[in-house]
């Protein structure tokens, strides 16, 4: 999508479509003195417009804007960036109902929030609210018309900063679409050779470094609870690896992505209709490639490493089997209870690998883990455990500014020791079949693994895919994380 920044003032601005944003405020002035277009006073006085946040009206044909659209943002101090985001993301509803080719958002009205903050929040509306996977609909996709173009316009007496948040915002954006992509595809589009080659894509175009481990290399490290999971499919299992080296400092942060590219439950097999949206197990690690690729892009001063270990979890006579124990590549060894808690297995020889081999001084991990995050949160917020309070207060305010929130769950000693095993060191669930705390246990287990000071695990089952559609996310994959982790490592 293309996007301008211009400087200029309403009675200047010629375009298809120009959204007005107006607080209840705003509004209310109209109706006091009149402003000084008449069809905006007449709209106020009638009462068809009010400035609620979420409504809006649409007007024509006025000084040189063939369409306005008057955009309700409901009371001044309750303005936030959320709801420019959303209100950004009705606009763009309309300017694609109404099959126009662009539209433009005068950067007035929105309360206290201006400048940047504000240019943030109105591109993320429009670019993440304008997507759609719609490729596989032929019949739809010959009748619709995309959005191709945005203006923001400002009247800032200096707009060089307003500028740059912009594009960095629009490159985030588009690679957070970019993971969804992705995401939404099936496991027989995306296996992980194809993760694999897509990676290898981007590390040929940019600084990123890139190790493709394959199921021979991973036997020799001795990576078998990541084999083992991977055992019954007929794709190969692999661990990507990308680095970007962007500071001189040694500090290194990892960031670590479950990639189940579909999960059946394996021989505990997922009883209908729980499979059916299993697709959505590889969003972990598809987010990591998007944060790695939108950190190479934004050349951040950072040095980051994106660890994505993948595999399939089928049913098939080389599956692996509930009873068995099975040696992790930290030498633990692991019995295995139930083969539907597999992410944990993939992550734990992954995040090893991050301390032992890549030296990680902080270790964040990702995953679709849990059903028992959707219970408890839905999909509005993810579920994490940390180790380290300022780690996890930095996640957590980087999930306030960003509308990707984190929760922190309690990390106490007996959940990690309810994951001690029978006739191995560990389990694979905890009380109950890990229906008891189950969000909780399955990132001990992971923790269990490493020695690492700073860790974080951010469950993201229920946030990285919607049951329908809202504000700007779209139904299925949302790429939450991409701006999550964006935000964090800036
Ligand atoms: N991939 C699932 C978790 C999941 C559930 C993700 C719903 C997205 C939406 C995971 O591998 C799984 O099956 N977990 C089990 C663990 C249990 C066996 C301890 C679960 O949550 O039921
Ligand atoms: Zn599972
Ligand atoms: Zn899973």
């Amino acid at each position: 999508m293309r996007m301008f920044i211009e400087k200029s003032v309403l009675s200047k601005i010629r375009t298809e479509l120009l959204v007005l944003p107006f607080s209840e405020e705003d509004v209310k002035k109209i109706s006091k003195k009149a402003h000084k277009y008449r069809e905006i006073t007449d709209s106020v006085k009638s009462g068809d417009f009010t400035g609620e946040s979420g409504k809006s009206v649409l007007l024509r044909n006025i000084d040189g804007k063939k369409r306005i659209l008057l955009a309700g943002m409901g009371k001044e101090k309750e303005i936030d960036q959320e709801g420019i985001r959303k209100a950004c993301a009705h606009s763009l509803k309309v300017a694609k109902s109404l099959k126009l080719k662009s539209l433009s958002v005068l950067c007035e009205g929105f309360g206290k929030i201006s400048g940047p903050k504000a240019a943030k929040s109105i591109v993320e509306g429009i670019i993440l609210g304008n997507y759609e996977f719609d490729k596989y609909k032929q019949e739809d996709r010959k009748k619709k018309k995309d959005v191709e173009e945005f203006t923001v316009y400002y009247n800032e007496p200096d707009m060089s900063e307003v500028r740059k948040v912009a594009k960095e915002t629009r490159t985030v954006c588009e690679n957070t679409n970019w993971v969804r992509d992705m995401v939404n595809e099936g496991g027989d589009v995306i296996h992980p050779d194809r993760i694999a080659r897509i990676a290898e894509g981007l590390a040929g175009k940019s600084r990123l470094k890139i190790k493709i481990l394959d199921e021979k290399q991973l036997r020799k490290m001795g990576m078998e609870l990541l084999l083992a999971v991977g055992d019954g499919s007929r794709y190969d299992t692999k661990m990507i690896v990308l680095e970007w080296n962007g500071s001189k400092a040694k500090e290194k942060v990892a960031l670590v992505g479950k990639g189940i590219t579909f999960d059946t439950g394996g021989l505990y097999v997922k009883p209908s209709p729980y499979m059916d949206d299993m697709r959505c197990d590889k969003a972990g690690a598809l987010t990591v490639l998007g944060i790695m690729k939108t950190v190479s892009e934004l050349n951040l001063k950072r040095n980051v490493v994106g660890i994505m270990p993948l595999a399939e979890n089928m049913i098939g006579p080389k599956s692996f089997k509930p009873g068995s124990v099975i040696k992790s590549y930290s030498g633990k060894t692991v019995q295995i209870v139930d083969t539907d808690a597999e992410g944990r297995l993939i992550l734990a020889d992954a995040v090893t690998y991050a301390e032992k081999d890549m030296k990680a001084d902080t270790i964040i991990d990702m995953a679709t883990l849990t059903g028992s995050c959707v219970i408890s949160f839905g999909e509005y917020v993810a579920a994490m455990l940390s180790n380290d309070d300022d780690l996890a207060k930095k996640l957590f305010d980087s999930g306030e500014e960003t509308n990707e929130r984190v929760w922190r769950m309690p990390a106490y000693k007996e959940y990690a020791d309810e994951m001690k095993g029978d006739i191995a060191d560990l389990k694979n669930v905890g009380y109950r079949r890990g229906r008891n705390a189950g969000t909780i246990t399955a990132g001990m287990f992971i923790k269990s693994f490493i020695e690492c000071k700073k860790w974080a695990h951010i469950d993201i089952a229920g946030t990285a895919w919607y049951e329908k559609p809202m504000g700007y996310q779209p139904k299925d994959a949302t790429g939450f994380g991409v701006r999550l982790i964006t935000e964090f490592l800036k």
